[in-house]
């Protein structure tokens, strides 16, 4: 049992993160080499070869099941320069899911990655207002200067002005693509040598030297292009504050080629120096539980169910706000008041699980756990405490199923109702008398095929799935008129989520478009749902 002031000290290093992107962009390259340079694995390749394992839908399910828990979506923790930090994976493509957006209610910083070539991307944006809902600290690193890419100028001016967010290079890139010479550090002017030769698959360090040595390395016409540059970033750009960027309204901007261990190395650094340290967290009541309260309290962020028919446990994953987490402690559920022992408690050590003794704010533990916690739970050791919930997020893919054995209408609906309430789906009814057949929601196409397995599995109910039309849902609030005037339109879907709660479903963001123009005044549509 640790002291308070223990406490205090191990929530103060540590850094718990996770790396948002647009597929394709480098984050299984960039989360693999962050663990190198951390000398939390020896050899590139080991987390790559997960991703390819896990790439195709029924490859991942098949291992799932022969695995007993996921591997697919764990939580990395390692330690840099007497940090401890904790990477917690987004899973991105084809298994990108609602899982991947409530994993940052469980981070307190983001590192931001993009390929130097695209910019703000689709689901960069997404991730990133998500971000933003918690004025998550958000850090960029620019990926692939090894490949040619827009102009750095541009490109920030463009991240800076889609995102309306202030970015303050840190460092800057001389030359990309095959002329990719390194980085300037903005304030120092040093420059870290990029040496495609010997930035192979072990973790070397950057040859450092100072500015004198930038005309041998990129020639007097880029030279002076450069000058203009970083005297532009000096006069008119953002210079980095940290207040700013722990307030998530600055982003601090690195360049570098994770595939070429470039530029990792100084993002490691960053993280483990300045990335946000565990904050307290506000209660549903508006009472804020510091991470030094003498009580250990944590939330549910995440559930993943083991698909083996044979063994009913999921495994739940936890988020450590206060005090300090000890194996086999007594918790209390703070929406149903249930009591639970915490067996078996497991983090994640790099590539390994271990079971683990005790965790402290800011950590990740995963427990198993029969069917008693569900996402967005709070557990505390004292007392029935409960931080305001995990919002849920508009799906983009709708469907219904069907039975094969209309015997079965009992188990399927509860099967959904629980399954909902794990957060594996969204279910939209017609209204709240007729409950049958519902509408079901999902962010990525692969929460279906979870679905499927585990009515399966769990609930013996074959279904077969069928998609709709819809691509948008807006919970609706506002004005009541404009609610009715929204039903009474044969243009207009409108169903209840599971809280009774107005949904608008539609097929085009044109249709958002006019109901917000066309309606009685006053009529709000959210792609989250209002808490
Ligand atoms: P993701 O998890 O964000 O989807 O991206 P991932 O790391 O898988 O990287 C996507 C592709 O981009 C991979 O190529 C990867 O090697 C490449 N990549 C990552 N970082 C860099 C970089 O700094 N420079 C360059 N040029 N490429 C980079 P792939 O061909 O899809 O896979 P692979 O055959 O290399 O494994």
């Amino acid at each position: 049992m640790s002291t308070i002031d223990q406490i205090r000290a191990e929530a103060e290093r540590r850094r718990t993160f996770a790396i948002i992107s647009h597929p394709d962009s480098g984050k299984t390259t960039l989360t693999e080499k962050l663990l190198l340079y951390a000398r939390a694995i020896h050899l590139a390749g080991s987390v790559k070869s997960r991703k390819a394992a896990r790439h195709a839908v029924s490859d991942w399910m098949q291992m799932e099941q022969e695995r007993g828990i996921s591997v697919t979506s764990s939580v990395l923790q390692f330690e840099h320069h007497g940090k401890m930090l904790n990477l917690l994976d987004t899973p991105g493509h084809a298994d990108f899911s609602e899982d991947t957006y409530r994993t940052l209610a469980a981070v307190d910083s983001a590192v931001m990655l993009m390929d130097h070539a695209k910019g703000v991307e689709p689901r960069t944006r997404k991730l990133f207002e998500v971000c933003r809902l918690r004025n998550i600290p958000v850090i960029t690193f620019m990926n692939k200067l090894d490949r040619a890419g827009l102009d750095p100028l541009e490109l920030v001016d463009d991240v800076s002005s889609s995102l309306n967010l202030k970015v303050a290079p840190i460092n800057w890139p001389l030359g990309m693509g095959r002329d990719f010479k390194g980085v300037v550090d903005i304030k120092t002017r040093d420059i870290l040598v990029f040496d495609a030769e010997a930035h192979g698959t072990t973790a070397v360090e950057a040859k450092r030297l100072p500015w004198s040595a930038v005309d041998d390395l990129i020639g007097p016409s880029r030279k002076a292009k450069l000058e203009e540059d970083l005297e532009l970033i000096g006069e008119a750009g953002e210079q980095y504050d940290h207040d700013a960027f722990l307030r998530g309204e600055l982003s601090p901007l690195f360049w570098g080629s994770a595939m070429n261990n470039f530029g990792v190395e100084v993002l490691l650094h960053f993280l483990a120096e300045h990335a946000a340290p565990p904050d307290a967290r506000v209660l549903e009541d508006g009472v804020s539980i510091d991470v030094d309260d003498p009580r250990f309290t944590g939330f549910v962020f995440k559930i993943q169910a083991n698909m083996n028919p044979k063994h009913r446990d999921r495994i739940v994953f936890m988020r450590v706000v206060s005090g300090e987490f000890e194996k086999d402690m007594e918790v209390t559920v703070g929406r149903s008041g249930q009591s639970l022992r915490m067996a078996r408690p497991q983090t994640f050590m790099a590539q390994e699980r271990n079971v683990v003794d005790a965790a402290f704010p800011g950590d990740i533990v995963g427990v198993f756990d029969t069917g008693k916690l569900r996402v967005g739970d709070t557990v505390s050791s004292k007392g029935q405490l409960k931080f305001s919930g995990i919002p849920r997020f508009a799906p983009e893919h709708f469907g219904q199923l069907r039975l094969k054995d209309p015997l079965k209408r009992k188990a399927l609906d509860t099967g959904l109702e629980q399954l909902a309430h794990e957060g594996v789906i969204q279910v939209f009814y017609r209204s709240s008398v007729d409950r049958q057949n519902p509408y079901l929601g999902a962010v990525g196409m692969l929460q279906f095929e979870v679905l499927k397995e585990r009515l399966k599995n769990e609930y013996s109910v074959t279904a077969v799935f069928e998609g709709l039309d819809f691509r948008y849902a807006r919970w609706i609030q506002g004005n009541p008129e404009a609610l009715a005037w929204l039903k009474a339109s044969s243009s207009f879907t409108v169903v209840e989520d599971r809280n009774g709660s107005p949904v608008l479903l539609t097929d085009s963001e044109w249709g958002i478009n006019y109901a917000l123009q066309n309606a009685p005044k006053g009529l709000e549509l959210f792609d989250i749902e209002p808490l």
